[in-house]
């Protein structure tokens, strides 16, 4: 059984807890030797692996080329996890532009709440309890969940590893509301893991990376973690964006399948939509 499996196998709430475990002694010596640049405690990091502050700039960086960010736009973090993305935008946004965030876990809202908000007003972060069964055991439903937002009030709009881990009428939904809270001409900075022939065919060399439950227009990595990691065919997800009234603006495929890091923005496989 791969350390994935064994990890997705776990109840949500005990990987909150084995990881805040694991991390500890490490915490408790950065808080005393460590350098204060402002992050969380590694135990408190649920959203991935890699550098946190290296993998948040390098975004903050792609949102500026794929998405032409200015420090005075009002950008929405979908997902925004633990602050991966509000952090390197607190040094790019200015007393203009403004960021919201929002997130179906907590722990990672109240950390920004109280470590980010405080010192940027103009930084605010939503606790939004809604179901997803790789992050928490119960909540309400994403496919029916309106965005505590207005109409036609963002020019930016991210989601990173946020879509991967919801299923299709979820991100129906969600795609809608974008849709509804994007300026005209704004942008959305969203990753996939999408299925189309080249990505097909890298999959079948490639044994540690691949979704095998197929459900048609879109499959599942562990079924019975339905969450753990969900890919979408790319035929599906442009009739969505037609139907929705978002734009493709440009299409960035990840090397998460197999393909080359060096021509990659992410490992995931970024879509700019346009509103
Ligand atoms: C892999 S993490 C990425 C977090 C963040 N976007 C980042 O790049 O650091 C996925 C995030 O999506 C959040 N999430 C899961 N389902 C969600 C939903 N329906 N609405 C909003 N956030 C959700 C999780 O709680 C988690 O913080």
């Amino acid at each position: 059984m791969s350390l994935r499996k064994i990890y997705y196998s776990l109840p949500a709430s005990l990987r909150f807890i084995v990881r805040r475990i694991v991390f500890l002694p490490q915490d408790i010596w950065s808080s005393v030797f460590g350098n204060k640049e402002l992050m969380p405690p590694k135990g408190l990091i649920f959203t991935g692996s890699g550098n946190f502050i290296e993998l948040g700039n390098k975004l903050v960086n792609s949102l500026k080329v794929h998405c032409k960010l200015q420090p005075n736009h009002a950008v929405l973090d979908i997902g925004s996890g633990i602050g991966r993305v509000a952090i390197p935008l607190t040094k790019y946004l200015n007393k203009e532009g403004k960021y919201d965030g929002f997130d179906v876990i907590k722990t990672g809202i109240d950390w920004c709440q109280k470590h980010i908000s405080p010192n940027h007003p103009n930084f605010q972060f939503r606790y939004i309890p809604l179901k997803n069964d790789l992050y928490r055991e119960s909540g309400n439903d994403a496919a029916d969940f309106v965005f505590p937002y207005e109409n036609d009030s963002f020019d930016c709009v991210i989601l990173t590893s946020v879509f991967t881990h919801m299923l299709p009428e979820e991100v129906e939904n969600y795609l809608g509301e974008i849709q509804r809270v994007l300026k005209k001409g704004g942008k959305c900075f969203v990753t996939f893991f999408i299925l189309n022939k080249d990505a097909k065919e890298f999959i079948s060399k490639n044994n540690h990376f691949n979704f095998p439950f197929n459900k048609g227009h879109y499959a599942l990595m562990d079924e019975k973690v339905k969450g753990a990691n969900v890919a979408f065919e790319e035929s599906y997800l442009e009739e969505v964006f037609s139907n929705k009234k978002l734009k493709i603006h440009a299409k960035h495929f990840g090397y998460w399948a197999g393909r080359e890091k060096i021509n990659s923005v992410d490992f995931q496989d970024v879509i700019i939509l346009e509103k």
